[in-house]
């Protein structure tokens, strides 16, 4: 599975890279605004800082809209992936990117057929929100499962993007899942790793290697 950072956060991105083990960055409209700085800076220093797949959206709703800012967010740098919502005149668009060569990451998934419709206009990545989905009372990786077998059903290439993850076991179910992305936000990459025994151990090796004589 690989992992992408859900942030636009250039610390945190920085951070994620000398982990060693990010494959690429999930932006949109929300997170660019908590940086409090223009899109297209932010944009830039991101790809950067980040050598793999970075998700911009669109911010038209309309097909005229959404396919001008793809073609512009796509002449940015060849790792941009166009991030677009999964509406009717989204699908429309991410038809046309597909035709263009433009790779897409069809968002605000909620529903599996979202996903079947978005795979069948071509859609290189579909991000289903599952904390979204949890948020309401309903099983936000139960989609995950049923988009999986959709897919494997009719043999779509279409990523699964796992996306609003709230926690390591959004993580783990995605992986036995076979997800073949989780964007994660940074506090979550960084609690990934720990354990209280891991913890615990290494203090005792510790304290243990004082013993050893030298
Ligand atoms: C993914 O691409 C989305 O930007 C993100 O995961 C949404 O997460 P949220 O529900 O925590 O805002």
């Amino acid at each position: 599975m690989q992992f992408f950072i859900d942030t636009a956060q250039i610390d945190e991105i920085r951070e994620a890279v000398a982990l060693g083990v990010l494959d690429g960055v999930t932006t949109n409209p929300s997170l660019i605004a908590k940086t409090g700085r223009p899109f297209r800076e932010v944009l830039e220093e991101i790809l950067e800082i980040v050598d793999g797949p970075v998700s911009a959206e669109v911010t038209a709703t309309d097909y005229e809209g959404m396919t001008r800012e793809a073609r512009e967010l796509a002449a940015i740098h060849e790792n941009i992936v166009v991030k677009i919502p999964v509406i009717h005149d989204g699908i429309k668009a991410v038809r046309w990117c597909r035709d263009e060569g433009i790779r897409t990451n069809v968002t605000l998934c909620f529903n599996p057929m979202q996903a079947l419709i978005a795979a069948k206009a071509g859609a290189t990545y579909i991000s289903p929100f599952v904390g979204r989905l949890d948020d309401i009372s309903s099983d936000g990786m139960e989609l995950i499962a049923e988009i999986r077998q959709i897919y494997d059903n009719y043999g779509f290439d279409t990523e699964i993007l796992v996306a609003s993850i709230r926690h390591p076991m959004h993580c783990v179910q995605a992986a036995l899942m076979g997800a073949d992305v989780a964007t994660i936000p940074f506090k979550v990459i960084t609690s990934l790793l720990r354990h209280p025994l891991t913890d615990n151990g290494l203090q005792r090796f510790l304290e243990d290697w004082k013993k050893v004589p030298r």
